[in-house]
């Protein structure tokens, strides 16, 4: 009977894995900070992405670790570069049966570890970072991405993304964009996961929103909107569940929300040590997310999720 009446129900069509491929491997690498996730080859990655189309995943998040990093990220525009080479191969492995999208920033290319293009004052140049964004999503599109993801949260990146792809003629690919991203401590894992130090023990506040902001977040999804804007993300996600019930509220375009690397290595780590359940927690997290208005989660539990949510503990 509680079934019957349930209001919210996670189902695998919702979900969307981050992937991550790394160049220049020959094992896929286990990341310590994230159990169970891995920095794949390109091969493994297939080999992934192959198994979860058959597990019922319907997407996944691409993002790429270069061999070499400087200034300016140049790899992420590269159609040689990591992201390019391996969207190109799962296109051809899975065509349109599942969505491919491409996480579209420079940071993972960066030797400084900035989203962007660094000034000589060494702040983060916005101007200069949405040209480099508007070559990166074309390099993306052309290699057969379905939809780009900007996440560098520069002001005007969508619509310099927009104009970019439709000049290219990709005026059918579509951008979810990380519209209310925060300066969270909950990335520490995903940046073990794509070798990312931040220059000078620097941080983000600069281009990421402060956690004690809430209609803010409603500022940056409007600005994305009027930009072009195809589907509105909000990050982190369990922390921020009254961002996304406002998003929902604000906005009529699908409501995405990504549950983070530290959103997903705490409930690892309490439930390896026996601290909490952790399929319970997990499953009662990403139930959350959607109850609050996300529609799209962006999780790396999907594959636990896709395989009957069991195990974690
Ligand atoms: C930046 C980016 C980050 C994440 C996705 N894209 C980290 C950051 O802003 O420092 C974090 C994802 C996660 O923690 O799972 N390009």
């Amino acid at each position: 009977m509680r079934d019957l009446v349930a209001e919210t129900r996670v189902d695998v069509q919702d979900l969307v894995a981050p992937l991550f491929v790394r160049e220049a491997v020959a094992d896929p690498i286990p990341i310590t900070s994230l159990p169970g996730v891995v920095q794949h080859t390109v091969d493994s990655l297939r080999r992934e992405v192959n198994e979860l189309a058959e597990l019922g995943v319907r997407s996944v998040m691409v993002f790429g670790i270069p061999e070499h990093k400087d200034a300016t990220g140049s790899a992420s525009c590269a159609s040689n570069g990591i992201a390019q080479v391996a969207l190109e191969q799962l296109r051809a492995d899975v065509g349109d049966d599942m969505v491919l999208i491409a996480d579209l920033c420079v940071d993972e290319y960066t030797d400084h570890g900035h989203c962007g293009i660094i000034d000589e004052h060494g702040s983060v140049d916005n101007d200069a970072t949405l040209e480099l964004y508007a070559a990166a999503a074309v390099a993306q599109a052309n290699a057969g991405a379905h939809m780009v993801a900007p996440s560098g949260m520069m002001d005007g990146q969508v619509a310099a993304i927009r104009a970019a792809l439709d000049d290219a003629g990709h005026i059918n690919i579509p951008i979810m964009a990380y519209a209310s991203k925060y300066a969270s401590g909950l990335y520490s894992p995903f940046r073990e996961a794509v070798d990312v130090t931040i220059a000078g023990g620097g941080d983000r506040k600069g281009y990421q929103q402060d956690w004690r902001n809430g209609r803010e977040a409603l500022v940056e999804v409007a600005a994305d909107v009027a930009q072009g804007a195809d589907i509105i993300m909000v990050k982190p996600a369990v922390t921020y569940l009254d961002v996304i019930a406002e998003v929902r509220a604000a906005t009529d375009l699908p409501v995405a929300a990504y549950h983070v690397s530290g959103e997903y290595a705490m409930i690892m780590a309490a439930a390896a040590n026996g601290w909490i359940d952790g399929d319970v927690v997990a499953l009662e997290q990403l139930t959350a997310i959607k109850r609050a208005g996300a529609g799209v989660i962006l999780t790396y539990l999907t594959r636990w999720f896709a395989e009957g949510a069991r195990g974690l503990s």
